[in-house]
């Protein structure tokens, strides 16, 4: 989906398919350069991660692996609950792993801190963090994003993954939700 498919739900078009492409290619040759020799286990959290693992997986050029995690935090809503429960668990072992989890975004934090310490309980060899955006102003947990595309507004985006009440993940670009969409 284009943004002109859905340009009237969108008050502001925030960044493009072209330049998250750019972005994501820059993160995948870091990735390659600090995971040299180590074949990390990419671990996507869904449903929003599959855009930024489908593409940074494909960009790398060293070998990987890949895993999922479901976990709820928002429902269809549009504020974060704060409830972080397990839906869906790996399939893979990650005792002695280096785990590079995969996530679209980071809102509150909420998330990935109760996942960071849930996955180091495992014993990992090691853990970093690869998103695709986060929302600076939202913060209420303070998580390191070794891997970061883009920092951006606090409005509701949609978009490379994103969306609101299911629909929206498969838009090319990031947009800013017009209200009236959800009000
Ligand atoms: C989104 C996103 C993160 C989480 C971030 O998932 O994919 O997992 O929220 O928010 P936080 O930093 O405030 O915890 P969501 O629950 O919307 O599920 P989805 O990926 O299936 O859309």
């Amino acid at each position: 989906m284009n943004i002109d498919d859905v340009s009237g739900d969108l008050s502001a078009v925030l960044l493009t398919e072209e330049q998250i492409t750019a972005r994501i290619a820059q993160l995948a040759s870091e990735i390659d350069r600090d995971y040299n020799g180590l074949q990390p286990l990419l671990v996507g959290i869904l449903s929003g991660a599959v855009m930024v693992m489908a593409d940074l997986s494909r960009m790398m050029r060293i070998h990987c692996e890949m895993d999922w995690m479901a976990i709820s935090s928002y429902g269809s809503g549009v504020a974060s609950s704060g409830v972080v429960r397990i839906l869906k668990d790996l399939n893979t072992s990650v005792v002695g792993r280096h785990i590079l989890i995969v996530e679209d975004i980071v809102d509150t934090g909420l998330t990935l801190s109760y996942l960071i310490e849930n996955l180091k309980s495992r014993n990992p060899a090691s853990i970093e963090v690869c998103a695709g955006f986060r929302k600076p102003d939202r913060a209420r947990k303070e998580v390191k994003v070794k891997y970061l595309g883009f920092d951006i507004p606090s409005d509701f985006v949609v978009g490379y993954g994103l969306d609101y009440a299911g629909r929206y993940r498969n838009l090319r670009g990031l947009g800013i939700l017009n209200p009236a969409v959800y009000s």
